[in-house]
């Protein structure tokens, strides 16, 4: 499909023929991103682009209302439920809000409520709008019943397991809160959580997530609650439905209520009865909003008096009675000026967008990711475009629009490559036709990608190999393997640049030193689909040896933790293709280890402590969780009431704040050398 401009509306001037062309078009492109966001769990476009679509459509069907089809998205909420999940019909249906940029349009809302409920003072409550994933979820007799997404707003999927793995949600309430009623709020994943997943991800070389919404939708989706459990959920309630029974009049005495029943309920609340009011609450909450630990995408404003909600009622989607002021992303306009294209260790070739510095959200960014080729043409973006680059939260820039208008005729469109630009294979696409891949093994940029993370810190930690001793090793055709380096000695290293005898002597060391890494690191370094760190770790905990897990069954591998039905089979692959064998043979004669050594007990000085480690330490945090095991402690990965000991290092983070809240000592790294007599 042709490309259709956003942000434009051509609206009066439009005819019926035009206008019925162009709501086709809207509405075939909103089902699509509504697919991708609830079915899929992806994004392509940003929130203000699909309101922006969706605003759009809405005028075009109010001027032309013959338009309107029963089917069309401005008429339903949500998105279609999951296959594979059961379905929940919800006591009271979820509905949507109504929401807004503009300040002008939230004075108009306050007016509304004034004119409707013919009084000066309104009183409402403020709350931040995280930036999650609803859920509804019904307690019975006290007990945690079932909780669904909001799917089509009617009926959600049941993912009740899912959320019984999120600490803060209690499955049993307290005795003194009424036992009895359906609670809605949003599931978030915190930002340094989304981080760390990230991190993981990309070390498994897996697609990172766009952002914590999508990180959140996607686990919520799995079907394997032990692997939702590894990704931190959590959840703040903002509502009930079906109060039967409970005496509330307002949303304030449901935050008490909330409250008693040990549910969490937003951390910053405004009360205002004013339009200024209500303008003073959304600048400060803009302002303090980047603290908070989840992302947050606008305001949620609501009448406080259940009377007053009642009286102003609902349309068929939204309350009268509430309203959701949305923040504009950070955008800024630079020139593009080139197209570069990344080979990943995959072979992915992604394009990258090289931009006039510009200054966005507190840094000069110079590069934006297009995401990948199909993105490029349905954009329409050529080299030399002005263009709209957004940052949101502590995402990679992405570029979102084309200014169009400032198109000098100039500009050069941009062609998917057909073969790759490193070594000119030709390429492959998947079933998808969105990513595109150079097929060669050989591909000296593919090599140098998978050497990196190799010889990366939390793989072989092989000091000294940096990207342009990797890329000189490649290029010299010195080193096309893993196993190829440990072939490295003296006088081929001599014909590097820049290598003098000293650098050359370290880093045979370093080489030396590695084959002596615990086994897990070097399943990792191997860059098997789906193994991160973590899943390396379980796998020689669970069989002890690189070739008890090379001859498993997948059915075998299911059997380790945290290793599910996707993995496994990507494992057994890795280990039945000829050529991995053949660099594991080669690897095993160069002498790396292959079998797990038993942690040697140090000393019990740490028995019966359990403990977190956050921060930057000298050491890298898995060589000093195994002292800490070393010394009969235990090592959590996240701070709650059975933490004893918070060992932080420089720049930590959300867990010290959890670690003070929660009053568990905190103990720096000198401390700790103290502790385990140094
Ligand atoms: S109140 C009748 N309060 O935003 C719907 N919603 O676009 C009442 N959201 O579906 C919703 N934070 O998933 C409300 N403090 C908050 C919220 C909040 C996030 C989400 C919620 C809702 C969507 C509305």
């Amino acid at each position: 499909m042709k490309a259709i401009p956003r942000y434009e509306s051509a609206l009066m001037s439009m005819s019926p023929s035009e206008a019925s062309t162009r709501a086709e078009q809207l509405r075939s492109e909103l089902h699509r991103h509504n697919h991708l966001y609830y079915v899929e769990a992806r994004q392509e476009i940003s929130d203000a682009e699909f309101d922006a679509l969706l605003r759009e459509l809405q005028q075009i069907e109010a001027q032309f209302p013959d338009l309107l089809t029963p089917d069309s998205p401005t008429q339903r909420v949500g998105g279609a439920p999951i296959e594979g999940f059961t379905q929940i019909k919800h006591t009271v249906p979820m509905m949507s809000l109504d929401n807004t940029y503009s300040e002008q349009e939230l004075v108009a809302f306050f007016q509304r409520l004034q004119k409707s409920l013919g009084r000066e003072r309104i009183p409402c409550v403020i709350e931040p709008k995280v930036d999650g994933v609803a859920i509804s979820i019904r307690y019975e007799n006290g007990v945690l019943k079932h909780g669904a997404t909001r799917g089509d707003g009617q009926t959600g999927d049941d993912v009740t397991h899912n959320l019984k793995t999120i600490k803060s949600l209690p499955l049993r309430l307290p005795k003194e809160a009424p036992q009895n009623f359906e609670v809605r709020g949003e599931v978030f994943m915190t930002k340094a959580n989304f981080a760390k997943l990230n991190e993981e991800r990309e070390g498994a070389g897996e697609a990172r997530f766009a952002n914590p919404r999508n990180s959140t939708a996607g686990t919520l989706k799995l079907l394997d609650p032990k692997t939702v459990a590894k990704r931190p959920l959590d959840i703040v309630f903002y509502g009930l439905a079906d109060v039967t029974g409970i005496a509330i009049e307002s949303q304030s005495e449901m935050h008490r209520l909330l409250q008693t029943a040990g549910l969490r309920k937003a951390d910053l609340i405004w009360h205002k009865d004013s339009a200024e009011g209500l303008l003073e609450a959304i600048r400060e909450l803009d302002e303090k909003r980047r603290s908070l630990p989840y992302e947050t995408d606008g305001a949620v404003i609501k009448v406080d008096a259940f009377l007053d909600q009642r009286e102003l009622g609902s349309t068929s989607k939204a309350p009268r009675w509430a309203i959701a002021y949305k923040y504009q992303p950070e955008q800024a306009e630079t020139k593009l000026l080139s197209m570069d294209i990344q080979v990943g260790r995959t072979g992915a070739l992604t394009p990258v967008a090289r931009l006039t510095p510009v200054f966005l959200s507190g840094s000069t960014v110079s590069n934006a990711t297009l995401h990948n080729f199909e993105e490029i043409e349905r954009k329409d973006i050529r080299v030399g475009d002005t263009v709209v680059i957004e940052k949101a939260g502590e995402i990679i820039p992405a570029v979102v629009m084309v200014k169009k208008e400032l198109r000098t005729g100039e500009e050069q469109p941009i062609q998917p490559p057909t073969h790759c630009p490193i070594c000119d294979t030709a390429v492959h696409r998947d079933e998808e036709q969105v990513v595109i891949r150079c097929p060669n093994p050989s591909c000296p940029e593919v090599v140098k990608r998978r050497l990196e993370h190799f010889v990366c810190r939390g793989a072989m930690d092989i000091s000294g190999l940096g990207e342009s001793v990797v890329a000189q090793l490649v290029e010299a055709k010195l080193v096309k393997d893993a196993a190829d380096l440990y072939q490295l000695n003296e006088l081929l290293l001599a014909r590097l640049e820049r290598m003098g005898t000293k650098s050359i002597d370290n880093l045979l060391k370093a080489l030396e030193v590695s084959k002596q890494q615990d086994p897990w690191r070097l399943v990792f370094g191997l860059g098997i689909l789906h193994v991160g760190a973590g899943g390396a770790r379980k796998l020689l905990e669970h069989f002890g040896s690189i070739d008890a897990i090379a001859s498993a069954s997948v059915e075998e591998l299911t059997q380790c933790p945290d290793i599910g039905a996707i993995v496994a089979p990507s494992i057994h692959a890795w280990f039945h293709d000829e050529a991995n064998l053949t660099l594991l043979q080669r690897l095993r004669s160069a002498g790396l280890t292959f079998v797990q050594r038993a942690v040697q007990a140090t000393s019990d000085r740490l028995k019966g402590t359990t403990w977190v480690i956050t921060g930057t330490l000298s050491q890298e945090r898995e060589s000093m969780a195994d002292i800490i095991r070393s010394h009969g402690g235990k090592v959590s990965g996240s701070v709650s009431g059975k933490t004893s000991f918070l060992l932080a290092g420089d720049e930590a983070g959300s867990k010290l704040d959890n670690a003070t809240k929660l009053g568990v000592k905190i103990v720096t790294e000198p401390e700790f050398r103290d502790m385990i007599g140094g």
